[in-house]
C-alpha cells in the first residue's frame, strides 16, 4: 500500500485590501445537509474557500476570528416583512435602515419585503416606490414579493413584466382584508393561472374575509370592541378554511402555491395534508416567529396597548399549544419555514382602535428576534437539530425564491452572509435593547440560547461581539429568477421524489393519524 502523503492543494490569495479578507478558523460548519468542521476564507464579499486549515496559506493583514465551540451558518433569510408599511392610516415605524439593521443585529442577513399597491395602482410604479425606499437605506441585502391586490388585465400584463424584467418571482394574494385587498376564487384562480404561466411562486394570506366582515359586525353590535374581538371574529377554522382552499384552487391550475404566515394547528395540519396529496413541494408553507414565540392570551390582557400590540392577521392563537405544535411541523417538513412578517407600529398608532379593534394597526416585531426564537423553540427545545435550524430560517427560502446557492449556504461562490452563531450563549429579549425602531417587543422579558456573535454581511463584519455597525445603503436589491428548480422540478415530473421525501411522506402519514386525533 502507498504511503506517499495526499497532495496538499494550496489556494492562491490574491493580495487585496485587508478588510475585504476574513479568516474564520475552527468553527463547525452547519449546511441544511450536513454540518462539519472546516475553516473558511472571505474576500470581496464572497466565500472563496471551505476546507481544513492545511488546504490554505493565509496572507498577512487577514482578519483572523476564532469560532471554536461555535457554528458557521449561512446568514438568515427573513422571508416576510414589510418594513415602513403604509397601512390603517399609519406607517411601520421600522424603515428599510432601523428594520434591515436590526435583522443584521439578530443574525438574518437578507429579507423579501412586500410591495403592496393600492387598488388601481400599477404594480410596477408600487414597486418603484418601494425600491426607492428600500435602495437607499437597507444594510443587508434584500427581495421583493408583489402582492396582487386587484386584478385587471393590466395588472396580469404587469405581472409578466415584474417576472420578466424586474427580478420578481413571487406574488402575494390575499383572501382576508374584504374592501381592500380581498380577492374572489374567481380572481384568484386567474392570477393562479397567469402565476403558473410565469413559472413564478404564488403566495397566499389565507383567511376567510368573508366570513370576517360578518363576525365583525356581530361583535361590535354587541360590544365587543377591544382588542379580543380581533381574534374572536377570525378564529382558528376561517384560517384553516381558507388554507384549504387556496391550495385546491392553485392545484386546479397546476400552481405551486406558498402559504404565508400559517398560525394555527388546524391552518398548519390543512398545509401538511395538501403537501400529502399534492405530493412533497407543490404547496409550502411559512409560520412566524411570533407563532412560535408567544400566543393569543395576550389580547384577554386588561391593558389595551399590551393586547393591541399582540394584534396581527391571521392572530396568535390562544391554544398555548400551537407554538410547539407549529415547531413541530417545522420539524417533519410539514412547514418549511418561518419569517417574521415585521410590521410594528407603536403605542400611538395602536390606539386608533382604541375603541374598534377593526382599527387597530395590524402587525408585530421579530426580524430581530426571528433566528434566536426558532433555535430555542426548536433546537435547544430538542425539537430540530442544527441543520433543520439553518433549513427553515435561511436555505429553504433561497431555494424558493431561486437565490440558492448564492445565498443560504457556506459554500465557496456563495455570498459571504454568514454568522458565527454560539449556541450555548443567552441574551433576553427586550424592546428597551432591541435594534428596533418600535417601542414594545412581543417576547419581551424571554431568555434565549443562540446569539449571533459575529454577523458578516457581503464579508463586512457588521456584528461583533454585541457592537452592531452596518452602512446605510450598503445593502443590494437581489432578482428572484424565476421557475425556482426546487419548486417545479416537482411540479414538472423533473424529479421524482427522493429517499428523504418518501421518508418524508411516511412521516406524514404517521402526522395524520395525529391530525385525526385532533379534528
Ligand atoms: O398583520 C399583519 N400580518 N400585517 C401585515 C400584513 C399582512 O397581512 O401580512
Ligand atoms: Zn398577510
Ligand atoms: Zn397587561
Ligand atoms: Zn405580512
Amino acid at each position: 500500500m502507498s504511503t506517499s502523503p495526499k497532495p496538499v492543494k494550496k489556494v492562491p490569495i490574491h493580495l487585496q485590501s485587508a478588510q475585504n479578507r476574513v479568516y474564520i478558523k475552527n468553527g463547525e460548519i452547519v449546511n441544511h445537509d450536513k454540518s462539519f468542521k472546516a475553516d473558511v476564507y472571505i474576500e470581496d464579499g464572497i466565500i472563496k474557500f471551505v476546507g481544513p486549515p492545511s488546504e490554505i496559506t493565509i496572507p498577512g493583514g487577514v482578519r483572523i476570528i476564532d469560532a471554536a465551540g461555535r457554528l458557521i451558518i449561512p446568514g438568515g433569510i427573513d422571508p416576510h416583512t414589510h418594513m415602513q408599511l403604509p397601512f390603517g392610516g399609519a406607517v411601520a415605524v421600522d424603515d428599510f435602515y432601523h428594520g434591515t439593521k436590526a435583522a443584521i443585529a439578530g443574525g438574518t442577513t437578507m429579507i423579501i419585503d412586500f410591495v403592496l399597491p393600492n387598488k388601481h395602482e400599477s404594480m410596477i410604479e408600487a414597486y418603484d416606490k418601494w425600491r426607492s425606499w428600500a435602495d437607499p437605506k437597507v444594510c443587508c441585502d434584500y427581495g421583493l414579493h408583489v402582492g396582487i391586490t386587484w386584478w385587471s388585465k393590466s395588472v396580469s400584463e404587469e405581472i409578466g413584466i415584474l417576472c420578466k424584467e424586474l427580478g420578481v418571482n413571487s406574488f402575494k394574494t390575499f383572501m382576508a382584508y374584504k374592501g381592500l385587498y380581498q380577492l374572489n376564487d374567481a380572481d384568484l384562480l386567474d392570477v393562479f393561472e397567469r402565476i403558473r404561466s410565469l413559472n413564478a411562486v404564488a403566495m397566499v394570506h389565507a383567511e376567510n374575509g368573508d366570513i370576517i366582515a360578518k363576525n365583525t359586525q356581530r361583535l361590535l353590535a354587541e360590544g365587543i370592541t377591544g382588542p379580543e374581538g380581533h381574534e374572536l371574529s377570525r378564529q382558528e377554522e376561517v384560517e384553516a378554511e381558507a388554507v384549504h382552499r387556496a391550495c385546491i384552487l392553485a392545484h386546479q391550475v397546476n400552481c405551486p402555491l406558498y402559504v404565508v404566515h400559517v398560525m394555527s394547528k388546524s391552518a398548519g395540519i390543512e398545509v401538511a395534508r395538501a403537501r400529502q396529496r399534492y405530493r412533497g413541494r407543490f404547496i409550502m408553507g411559512e409560520t412566524l416567529a411570533a407563532a412560535l414565540g408567544t400566543d393569543g392570551t395576550h389580547y384577554r390582557c386588561q391593558h389595551f396597548d399590551h393586547a393591541a400590540a399582540h394584534v396581527l392577521s391571521p392572530p396568535l392563537r390562544p391554544d398555548k399549544t400551537t407554538p410547539e405544535f407549529l415547531m413541530k411541523l417545522l420539524a417533519n417538513d410539514d412547514l418549511q419555514l418561518t419569517g417574521s412578517d415585521n410590521c410594528t407600529f407603536n403605542k400611538e398608532h395602536k390606539a386608533k382602535g382604541l375603541n374598534d379593534f377593526t382599527k387597530i394597526p395590524n402587525g408585530v416585531n421579530g426580524v430581530e428576534d426571528r433566528m434566536s426564537l426558532v433555535w430555542e423553540k426548536g433546537v435547544h427545545a430538542g425539537l430540530l437539530d442544527p441543520c433543520r435550524f439553518v433549513a427553515v430560517t435561511s436555505t429553504n427560502a433561497a431555494k424558493i425564491f431561486n437565490i440558492y446557492p448564492q445565498k443560504g449556504r457556506i459554500a465557496v461562490g456563495s455570498d459571504a452572509d454568514v454568522v458565527i452563531w454560539n449556541p450555548n450563549a443567552t441574551r433576553t429579549i427586550s424592546k428597551d435593547t432591541h435594534h428596533q425602531a418600535c417601542d414594545f417587543n412581543i417576547f419581551e422579558g424571554m431568555t434565549v440560547h443562540g446569539v449571533p456573535e459575529f454577523v458578516l454581511v457581503h464579508g463586512r463584519i457588521c456584528v461583533e461581539n454585541g457592537l452592531v455597525r452596518v452602512a446605510e445603503g450598503f445593502g443590494r436589491f437581489v432578482p428572484t429568477p424565476v421557475r425556482p428548480p426546487f419548486v417545479y422540478d416537482i411540479i414538472e415530473g423533473k424529479v421524482k421524489p427522493t429517499a428523504d421525501e418518501q421518508h418524508e411522506e411516511k412521516m406524514n402519514g404517521n402526522m395524520a393519524k395525529k391530525f385525526a386525533e385532533l379534528d
